[in-house]
């Protein structure tokens, strides 16, 4: 049988340093609101001036994940880019990343799953494994926010949660019989919740021109959230979402699960979801204390670092959750693995 390993793994982070000291100058808030209802320490943003888009952070992240892998950018042939936050409207940050990265066809697919976005793109990289249309796939979760978001009292529930980064992951196809690589994804959305967690402007949908002067006095480029809805929704489908993917992988028990690395929106959220289900101290892994909130980065870039500490050694098998705007929510099983390449 086919089956979707993980090769290599890479992380990249712009290096402006965005204390919640330094957003208390700009808006109302502190740092003590911000790590009480988040947990979160500091962010990373791109330089303010000059030109940072998504695809110039996955660009960074996949160099990286390319060399750990021993691939070169032309062994690939096939990029899934997730990201709510792409470079341009139009093209997708995917094509844009292929350019930067020398390539002149392979075929390039952005995703638009927001929190769940790396979710979506390691099932549907397995589905495309899977089914031959693809051997080795590049990954890739970039976000940058901190040009969209309203550094304003007006703004202070969603600019002080986000923070910019990328992570890419190689993806290669293995025949074996062994219970490895992909054991299982689940997806869901419910677009009635949208305008829950939404970025409303510029849209095709307003017209004349997809943005008014009104609407930009009004913020309403901004992205809007329901904070409490989101939290409650998460608190609730995450425990239930585990259950259902350790059922579809044939799990029986969180004794089987080394490691889980669920999306990082709020450290409450984490602790309510770890007390709901008794996960032990150390399975669970946090890092929105350093980043905040990146969105379709933020999973990948937790387990980069997690291989790299030595945590998710070949043989553990990880949980991979998350929900978030749309909403969409959704889990991976993934089972790390040595196999050699079938080609
Ligand atoms: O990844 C995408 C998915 N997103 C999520 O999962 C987010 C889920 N939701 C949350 O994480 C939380 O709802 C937030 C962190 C966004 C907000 O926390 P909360 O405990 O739900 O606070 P709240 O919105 O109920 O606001 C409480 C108070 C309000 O003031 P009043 O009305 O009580 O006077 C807010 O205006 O806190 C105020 N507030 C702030 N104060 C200082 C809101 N944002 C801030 C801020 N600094 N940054």
């Amino acid at each position: 049988m086919i089956k979707t390993l993980i090769r290599g793994t890479g992380r990249y982070v712009p290096e402006r340093l965005v204390t919640n000291d330094d957003l208390s100058k700009k808006m109302e808030t502190s740092d003590e609101w911000i790590r009480q209802r988040t947990g979160i320490e500091q962010r990373y943003w791109v330089p303010e001036g000059g030109e940072t888009g998504a695809s110039d952070l996955g660009l960074e992240a996949s160099k990286i994940a390319l060399e750990r892998a021993g691939w070169k950018p032309e062994d690939l042939d096939f990029i899934i880019f997730a990201t709510l936050s792409p470079d341009i409207f139009f093209p997708g940050s995917g094509c844009l990343l292929q350019h930067k990265l020398g390539l002149s066809s392979t075929p390039a697919l952005d995703i638009r799953q927001q929190c769940t976005g790396f979710i979506y793109g390691l099932a549907t990289a397995d589905a495309y494994i899977r089914s031959g249309m693809a051997r080795r796939v590049l990954l890739v979760g970039s976000e940058v926010h901190s040009t969209g978001l309203d550094v304003t009292t007006r703004g202070r529930d969603v600019a002080v949660i986000f923070g910019d980064g990328a992570a890419a992951v190689c993806l290669e196809a293995v025949e074996t019989d062994e219970p490895v690589g992909v054991l299982a994804s689940l997806l869901f959305a419910e677009g009635k919740h949208a305008a829950s967690l939404m970025l409303e402007a510029p849209a095709s949908r307003i017209t004349p021109e997809r943005i008014t002067h009104e609407m930009l006095d009004e913020g309403r480029h901004y992205p809007k959230m329901n904070g409490k809805l989101i939290f409650k929704l998460a608190v609730t489908r995450l425990p239930e979402l585990t259950l259902q993917i350790m059922e579809k992988a044939g799990l029986t028990s969180l004794d089987e699960i080394d490691l889980i690395i669920p999306h990082q929106a709020n450290l409450r959220i984490n602790q309510f979801y770890q007390e709901t289900l008794k996960i032990p101290e150390g399975k669970i892994y946090n890092n929105i204390q350093k980043y905040g909130n990146t969105t379709a980065a933020t999973i990948p870039l937790a387990l980069d670092e997690v291989i790299e500490q030595g945590r998710f050694k070949k043989g553990d098998t990880a949980l991979f959750l998350g929900l978030g705007a749309g909403v969409t929510w959704g889990a991976n099983i993934y089972r790390h693995a040595e196999v050699l390449p079938s080609r």
